[in-house]
């Protein structure tokens, strides 16, 4: 992988990776080099898909996980500029979304605004006790940029989405895990990075293939009608029905032996 990125990290722990932001004195706040630097970094990972099985998003330190988009670098930005900078933090996490395996964000301390945003994009969220989440740019005169009002309503609900995008304000973890944006909490961050590897060697028992074809239709089921969304879950039912996997998993629970998925 390029060591060329000074400002994030990637870390291949075997068949997983932890990927972090990494401007610790900034509380990770995210600015066009960050951006560009995780848009070279996930492109490369979606090319060489088959290195690894699953990804950890973190931010480097204790106090935060993204403080949101670098509000200092965007006090001087052109209307051409914004949008650019938005176009370029949404292409982001689509490209944590097109990712073939499962992506967990770690949040620890803050995640505020684009902190949000990014982490909304992974497939599920674990945080910390100290966790603080936020889309509070309408107090900056702004609106979200990186998703946030298209993510936030389809994981929590339109309109605890608009109260908290409205108001701006900050919400604990509890209030996190119970809306759905969080979905486990841990004591420390070493705890949370342990149980993120841990949940993924568990998926990663189960088929590859399955569980990519699962993350595909998921997502593209997200922006389908409900009739649309069935016709995609259909097709890949089908399709999988082709695959080793498939044939290895359904022989295994007949023959009552462990089934060893290849990922095809
Ligand atoms: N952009 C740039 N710098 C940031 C930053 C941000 N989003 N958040 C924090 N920092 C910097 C601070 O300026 C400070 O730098 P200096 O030491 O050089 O002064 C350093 O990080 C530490 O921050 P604080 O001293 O403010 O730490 P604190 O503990 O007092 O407060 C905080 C922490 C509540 C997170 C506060 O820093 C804060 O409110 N940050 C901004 C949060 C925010 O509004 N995020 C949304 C940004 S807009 C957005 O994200 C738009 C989008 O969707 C595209």
């Amino acid at each position: 992988m390029n060591t060329k990125f000074k400002t994030i990290t990637l870390e291949k722990k075997g068949e997983f990776a932890v990927l972090s932001v990494s401007r610790e004195k900034s509380l990770n706040a995210l600015n066009f080099q960050v951006h560009t630097e995780l848009k070279a970094c996930l492109s490369i990972l979606k090319e060489n898909s088959e290195d690894l099985r699953g990804l950890i998003f973190t931010g480097a330190g204790e106090k935060a996980f993204i403080a949101g988009a670098d509000i200092v670098e965007m006090s001087n930005m052109t209307q051409e500029q914004a949008f650019n900078f938005a176009v370029l933090g949404q292409q982001v996490s689509l490209l944590f979304e097109e990712l073939p395996y499962p992506v967990i964000a770690c949040v620890n301390g803050f995640a505020l605004g684009g902190g949000c945003e990014m982490a909304m994009s992974c497939d599920f969220i674990y945080a910390t006790k100290t966790a603080i989440f936020g889309q509070p740019e309408v107090k900056l005169g702004l609106i979200p940029g990186f998703g946030g009002t298209q993510r936030l309503s389809k994981l929590i609900g339109r309109n605890k989405a608009k109260e908290l995008i409205y108001t701006g304000r900050n919400i604990k973890v509890d209030e996190a895990k119970e809306c759905g944006l969080v979905v486990k909490v841990f004591e420390t961050k070493e705890d949370m990075l342990s149980g993120a590897t841990t949940t993924l060697e568990k998926i990663n028992a189960n088929s590859p293939l399955a569980v990519s074809t699962a993350k595909r239709v998921m997502n593209e089921g997200n922006d389908l009608t409900i009739t649309k969304g069935l016709e995609v879950e259909a097709k890949h039912f089908g399709e999988i029905f082709g695959s080793y996997d498939m044939q290895e998993g359904t022989s295994a629970f007949t023959e009552k032996r462990k089934a060893i998925f290849k990922g095809c």
